[in-house]
């Protein structure tokens, strides 16, 4: 049995992989250290028992850290844990310096000491997940490749910038076996609704604005959270230590394109149309201070040498997207409980709940 050390597990993309890898792999055993921030829900896993050990604390904490790598003994870490939301670390930015960089940091450096320690095994790596954040705004052409200049332009996609660095510098400086994978923007079952498409899914359903930022023209390149989890399982096992790797879902898509479809898909489901379209919500608001016109990935590297690329039209996930969230309304609340609502209203003054015309802040 090959245990794996996977960090913010409760999270969006955190939760897809270990129930993804716990099906894909028979012989892997998980180990899942996450802290419960208001994006975590240890609930999306509680199902799971064999092979499965959930812990709760913070990368922050070395100490406790450097105990579960002891007594797991682990053959890889997959690191997700971060603050992950663009919008947040506009209003509250030392969050995600104290997490995406100190964390990762002294994660990096528990496990580098571990990794010493116990003769350097080659067998050991460390994947740490980031974003094509990282390379800032696209124009109308081209794309990210792993040789594109780092350029963030959010205190969020600094902070991954600041990590990836770092990770890098332990690789380079100590021969620490890391990998970095650079994704798009993904999407599917158990996304925290603050990201556009679970919130719009939301919003359509309960009849409130949906508020789409500048002119909608943003470009995102989507990958469905599956193919992304797929891609992480192959860079893990046969990806080439100190390399990082592109994961796009090559489905360029205009936000205003993604809220219509959205929109229509909801409305044959929920038997809406003509005066009642959900259209009828779409609320043009305040742009996003620092808003990157284009993200777009290069995932050649990916498939030449790994053999990876994504399964899922975006079509058919974006609809299963959509059923999914309309299947778990528990789920929903749960995770809209506390926290999040007051976050809403303490920043956005209601107007996402409300349907306020014309303004975020
Ligand atoms: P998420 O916000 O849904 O989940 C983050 C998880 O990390 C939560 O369970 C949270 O409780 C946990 N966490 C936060 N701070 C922690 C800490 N200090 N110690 C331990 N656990 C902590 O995020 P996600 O969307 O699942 O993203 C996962 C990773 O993928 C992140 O590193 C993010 O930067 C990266 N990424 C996400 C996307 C995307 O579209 N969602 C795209 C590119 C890269
Ligand atoms: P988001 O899901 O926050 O991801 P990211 O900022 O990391 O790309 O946003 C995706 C796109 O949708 C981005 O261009 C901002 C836009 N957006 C809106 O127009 N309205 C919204 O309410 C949200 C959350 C995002």
């Amino acid at each position: 049995m090959k245990t794996i050390l996977v960090t913010g597990g409760a999270g969006f993309i955190g939760t897809n992989f270990i129930r993804h890898a716990l099906v894909a792999r028979p012989d892997w055993r998980i180990v899942n250290l996450d802290a419960l921030t208001y994006a975590g829900n240890a609930a999306n896993l509680e199902d799971l028992h064999a092979r499965y050990r959930f812990v709760h604390g913070n990368i922050n904490d070395s100490a406790l850290v450097e105990s579960m790598l002891a007594e797991e003994k682990p053959r890889g870490v997959v690191h997700f844990a971060a603050e992950s939301h663009v919008d947040r670390s506009i209003v509250g930015p030392l969050d995600f310096v104290e997490t995406n960089v100190a964390g990762t940091t002294r994660l990096l450096s528990a496990c580098r000491r571990w990794w010493e320690e116990t003769g350097r095994p080659d067998d050991f790596r460390f994947l740490h997940v980031s974003t094509d954040e990282v390379y800032g705004s696209l124009g109308p052409e081209g794309f990210f490749t792993e040789q594109t200049a780092y350029d963030p332009s959010s205190p969020y996609s600094a902070s991954k910038a600041a990590s990836d660095h770092m990770v890098r510098a332990w690789h380079r400086t100590y021969g620490f076996p890391a990998l970095i994978t650079n994704c798009s923007n993904n999407y599917g079952p158990f996304q925290f609704p603050e990201k556009l498409i679970p919130l719009m899914i939301l919003n359509i359903i309960e009849e409130k604005k949906l508020p789409v930022y500048g002119d909608g023209r943003n470009v995102r390149d989507w990958l469905y959270v599956i193919d992304h989890c797929e891609a992480l399982m192959t860079v893990l096992e046969r990806g080439t230590a100190g390399q990082t790797y592109n994961i796009g879902g090559g489905a360029e898509r205009q936000n205003i394109d993604v809220v219509h479809q959205l929109c229509d898909l909801l409305d044959q489901r929920l038997g809406r149309g003509g005066a009642t379209t959900s259209r009828r919500l779409i609320s043009f608001v305040t742009d996003r201070p620092g808003h990157d016109r284009r993200y777009a990935i290069d995932a050649s590297k990916i498939h030449k040498e790994l053999g990876w690329q994504p399964r899922f039209s975006f079509e058919q996930a974006l609809a299963a997207t959509v059923d999914w969230y309309l299947a778990h309304k528990p789920w929903i609340e749960s995770v809209r409980s506390g926290e999040y609502r007051r976050w809403i209203e303490v920043h956005y003054g209601g107007a996402r709940g409300k349907g306020t015309e014309g303004q975020r802040d």
